[in-house]
C-alpha cells in the first residue's frame, strides 16, 4: 500500500536507494534527495545527524536544527561497556595527548606508527593470548574489513559471504575484485552447498561471518561455518564488531563463545564499540597481518589511529580484561533479559539473545514519523528500513549498554510500547 492510500505524507515514501542511481548529467538524483530532505525537515521530523551534546551515557541531551532540545533514554548508541567516557580511559587519552599529539600525521607503515600503537597491538595479542598471532591496526573498523578481505582475496579467488553480511565486507570482496558468492543467513547446509560447487581444491575460498549480527542480534554459528570451510579448505573471517569484549568468558568474543577460536583464521574487531573508541584491526596469525600492514590500501593510504584514542583503547582494553571487564558482561547480558522481559509477547523482538534487541515494525512508511515521536517522547534509537533489512521489516534497533539502570530500561521499554500501541504493531494476544 503506498504512503497516499494510508493518508501518510509523500516524504514517507522514502528508501535509501532512491536517489542512488545516476538521474543524468545534471544530477537530478541530488536535487530530489534535497528537496526530500527539505520535507521532512520542514514537517519537523527530521531526526537524523542530530547532534549529541554530550557523550553517550544512557541518557543523552540533543537539539535539532529548530533549536528543539530533547532529554532522551539513549538505546541507539553502541557504547556497551560505557568506556567512551570512563575516567581512567579519558586520562590514558589525555596522558597519549600530551605525549604525541592531536594526529598520528602520517600512514602507519611509513612514518605514522608510534610506540603507543605498538602497545595496543601487544595489548589485543595479549587478550586471545595464542603464540604466532599478530595484529594490523586500522583507523576505522570499516577500512579493517574493506583492508583486510581486499588486500587477502585477489582476483580469480572467491569470497563467500553472508547475505546479511554487513557493508563493509560487502565493499572489501568488491575491491578485491574476487568472485562473491552469497550464502543465506546463517544458514550452514546452504554455505556448504555453495561451496560443493566451487572449483575448492585449487581456487582460494575466504567465508565472511560475523560475531553477532547487527540487525537481527543474533549470533553467527561460527563453529559450523569453520567445519563445513574446512571440508573445503576455505578459510573463514569473523568479524567480532559487535561481541568483542562482550561475548565468551573473557571477552574473546562469539568465537571462543563457542570454542573455536584457534580455527578462525581471521578475527576482524572494532574499537567504535565495547572500546567506546574508534578504529579496527585484524587479528590473525603473523604471516597475515605482516602481509595485510603492506597490501590493506585502507591502512597504506590512510593514516594511522590518532595517539590519544589509541591510549584510551589500551585503557579499555586493561579495564575489559580485569574484574571491570567481567562484571560488565555479566551487567549487559542481565540488562538486555530484562529489557528484553518488558518487550516480549508485545512486540516483535525477533530472536535476539544478545545485546542488540530489534523491534520489528514492518512497513517502511512508518520509519520517519515512529523515529520523530521515539524521539519526541524521551528515547533515542536508531531505526533501520530497506535496503539496510529485507523490505517490510523495517526495525527499532536497540543496543542496551552494561550501564543502563532498570528504570532506565524501563522507561525506554514504556516509551517503545506506547508508540507501538499509536502505530499499529503491537502484538495481539
Ligand atoms: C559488523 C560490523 N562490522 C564493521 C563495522 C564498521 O565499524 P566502524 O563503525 O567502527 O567503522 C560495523 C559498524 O557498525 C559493523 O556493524
Amino acid at each position: 500500500m503506498s504512503s497516499k492510500e494510508r493518508e501518510l505524507p509523500p516524504y514517507t515514501d522514502y528508501t535509501f536507494d532512491m536517489f542512488i542511481s545516476s538521474a543524468g548529467k545534471e544530477h537530478a538524483e541530488i536535487t530530489q534527495f534535497n528537496q526530500w530532505r527539505r520535507e521532512v525537515l520542514d514537517a519537523h521530523m527530521y531526526t537524523f545527524q542530530i547532534p549529541h551534546l554530550g557523550a553517550q551515557r544512557p541518557e543523552v541531551s540533543v537539539e535539532r536544527v529548530t533549536g528543539e532540545k530533547f532529554d532522551l533514554v539513549s538505546l541507539a548508541s553502541y557504547n556497551y561497556l560505557g568506556y567512551s567516557y570512563h575516567p581512567e580511559v579519558l586520562a590514558a587519552a589525555k596522558a597519549a595527548l600530551d605525549t604525541y599529539g592531536l594526529g598520528a600525521t602520517g600512514s602507519p607503515v611509513l612514518n605514522g606508527t608510534f610506540l603507543i600503537h605498538e602497545e595496543l597491538e601487544q595489548k589485543i595479542i595479549d587478550l586471545f593470548g595464542m603464540p604466532g598471532y599478530g595484529v594490523s591496526l586500522f583507523s576505522s573498523g570499516y577500512g579493517a574489513n574493506l583492508g583486510v578481505v581486499s588486500a587477502y582475496a585477489h582476483k580469480g579467488d572467491i569470497v563467500v559471504l553472508d547475505r546479511l553480511s554487513h557493508a563493509s565486507l560487502v565493499d572489501g570482496a568488491l575491491l578485491s575484485q574476487a568472485t562473491i558468492k552469497l550464502f543465506k543467513h546463517n544458514d550452514v547446509d546452504h554455505l556448504d552447498r555453495v561451496l560443493s560447487r566451487l572449483d575448492y581444491n585449487s581456487t582460494r575460498i575466504l567465508i565472511c561471518t560475523e560475531g553477532i549480527y547487527s540487525a537481527d542480534g543474533d549470533a553467527g554459528r561460527i563453529k559450523d561455518i569453520v567445519q563445513v570451510a574446512r571440508k573445503y579448505g576455505a578459510k573463514v573471517l569473523a568479524d567480532e564488531a559487535h561481541s568483542l569484549l562482550i561475548a565468551g568468558e573473557n571477552g574473546r568474543g562469539v568465537s571462543e563463545e563457542q570454542g573455536v577460536l584457534d580455527q578462525v583464521d581471521m578475527i576482524i574487531a572494532t574499537f567504535s564499540k565495547s572500546f567506546g573508541g574508534v578504529g579496527g584491526c585484524l587479528y590473525a596469525r603473523e604471516e597475515i597481518t605482516n602481509y595485510v600492514n603492506w597490501y590493506a590500501r585502507a591502512r597504506m593510504f590512510s593514516c594511522a589511529l590518532d595517539p590519544a584514542v589509541t591510549g584510551g583503547l589500551i585503557k579499555a582494553l586493561e579495564l575489559a580484561m580485569g574484574p571491570d571487564g567481567q562484571a560488565k558482561r555479566k551487567r549487559i547480558q542481565d540488562n538486555a533479559d530484562f529489557l528484553r522481559n518488558k518487550l516480549r509477547g508485545k512486540v516483535d523482538i525477533g530472536d535476539s539473545h544478545s545485546w542488540i534487541i530489534p523491534v520489528i515494525y514492518g512497513d517502511e512508511h512508518l520509519t520517519i514519523p515512529l523515529s520523530d515521536h521515539l524521539q519526541r517522547n524521551g528515547v533515542d534509537a536508531s531505526l533501520m528500513s530497506f535496503p539496510a533489512v529485507p523490505k517490510n521489516q523495517s526495525r527499532i534497533r536497540l543496543f542496551v549498554t552494561s550501564e543502563h539502570t532498570e528504570p532506565q530500561l524501563e522507561r525506554g521499554a514504556a516509551v517503545i510500547l506506547e508508540a507501538a500501541d499509536r502505530f499499529g504493531f503491537l502484538q495481539e494476544n
